[in-house]
C-alpha cells in the first residue's frame, strides 16, 4: 500500500487529497491554460478579462501545486504564434506578468518557489523582462516549487534554434553528424535542465498539442480537462494526479 499524503498544516489538505499516493506524485506537471477566451465570453465580457481571471488561476494552481509537492510547473503562457491576436490583447498579456508578479512575489518567495522563463524572452516588451528578471533574482536561491513560464515559446522554434546551435557545436569541435545524440539534442533545449513532463494537462475540452514541449511529451501521460482555465482550481488538479495515478507508463516497454 501506498503511504497517504499527512497532513502538512491544520487544513492544508482536504479529504480529497489524502487519497493521492505520496510516491507518485507527478515531479513535472506542464499546463496548456485553454479557455480564457470564452469563459470571458460565456459571461459577456471582453477576452482580457478572461486571461485577467486566468492570472489568477495560475496564483491558486500554483499554490497548490506548491502544497502537493510537485517539483515542476511548466505553464504555456504565450506561444510564438500568439503574437497574431489582436494588438489590445497581445498587450494586455504582455503585461499580465507584470501585474501576476507585483501582486503576488512575495507570495512565491514565501513559498520558495523559483520563477523560471523558456522561450524567446528577449522579443518579449521591456516592462516584461524587467519583472521577470527581478522575479528570477529575487527567486534564485529558493529550493521548492520551480514555476516555468513558457512565455513566447514554440515547440518547432526551439528545435530549429537547438539545431543550430549543435550544428555551431559541431563545426566549432570539428565533429560530424555521428557525435549527434538524444542527450546533444536534450542538452540544447530550453528545458535542458528538468526532466520532461510526467503529466501534461490542457483545459478547456480541446485535445491539441499546439507546438507545446513537442519533444519533451514523447512519454507525457496526456489529461484533456473539460474547465475553462479561469474555472480550473485545486480540486480538478488533484482529479487530474489521480487519472495520472491511474495509468500504467511503460515507456515503450511492457
Ligand atoms: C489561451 O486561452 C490562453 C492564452 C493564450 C493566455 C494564457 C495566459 C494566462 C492564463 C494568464 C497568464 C498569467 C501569468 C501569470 C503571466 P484562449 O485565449 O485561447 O481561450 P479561448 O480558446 O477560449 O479563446
Amino acid at each position: 500500500m501506498f503511504k497517504k499524503l499527512k497532513k502538512k498544516k491544520e487544513n492544508q489538505y482536504k479529504q480529497s487529497d489524502i487519497d493521492l499516493e505520496v510516491h507518485n506524485i507527478p515531479e513535472h506537471v506542464a499546463i496548456i491554460m485553454d479557455g480564457n477566451g470564452r469563459w470571458a465570453k460565456q459571461r459577456k465580457l471582453p477576452r482580457i478579462k478572461g486571461h485577467y481571471q486566468g492570472m489568477q488561476t495560475v496564483k491558486k494552481i500554483t499554490k497548490a501545486a506548491s502544497d502537493l509537492g510537485i517539483k515542476y510547473l511548466t505553464l504555456y503562457t504565450f506561444s510564438t504564434e500568439n503574437w497574431t491576436r489582436p494588438k489590445n490583447e497581445v498587450n494586455y498579456i504582455m503585461n499580465l506578468p507584470v501585474n501576476f508578479l507585483r501582486t503576488f512575489l512575495p507570495e512565491l518567495i514565501e513559498n520558495n518557489v523559483k520563477v523560471e522563463t523558456i522561450g524567446f524572452i528577449e522579443h518579449l516588451p521591456t516592462s516584461t523582462l524587467k519583472a521577470i528578471d527581478k522575479a528570477k533574482e529575487e527567486t534564485k536561491n529558493n529550493t521548492g516549487l520551480k514555476l516555468v513560464f513558457a512565455i513566447n515559446y514554440g515547440g518547432r522554434a526551439e528545435i530549429v534554434h537547438s539545431v543550430k546551435s549543435i550544428y555551431d557545436k559541431l563545426t566549432a569541435e570539428g565533429l560530424t553528424s555521428e557525435a549527434i545524440t538524444e542527450e546533444m539534442i536534450n542538452e540544447h533545449l530550453m528545458t535542458h535542465c528538468y526532466p520532461d513532463p510526467d503529466l501534461l494537462i490542457r483545459t478547456s475540452g480541446e485535445q491539441r498539442i499546439s507546438n507545446f514541449l513537442i519533444w519533451q511529451v514523447s512519454y507525457s501521460e496526456f489529461l484533456f480537462n473539460e474547465k475553462l482555465w479561469p474555472d480550473f482550481d485545486k480540486e480538478e488538479l488533484i482529479n487530474c494526479i489521480k487519472i495520472y495515478q491511474s495509468r500504467q507508463r511503460r515507456f515503450g516497454g511492457l
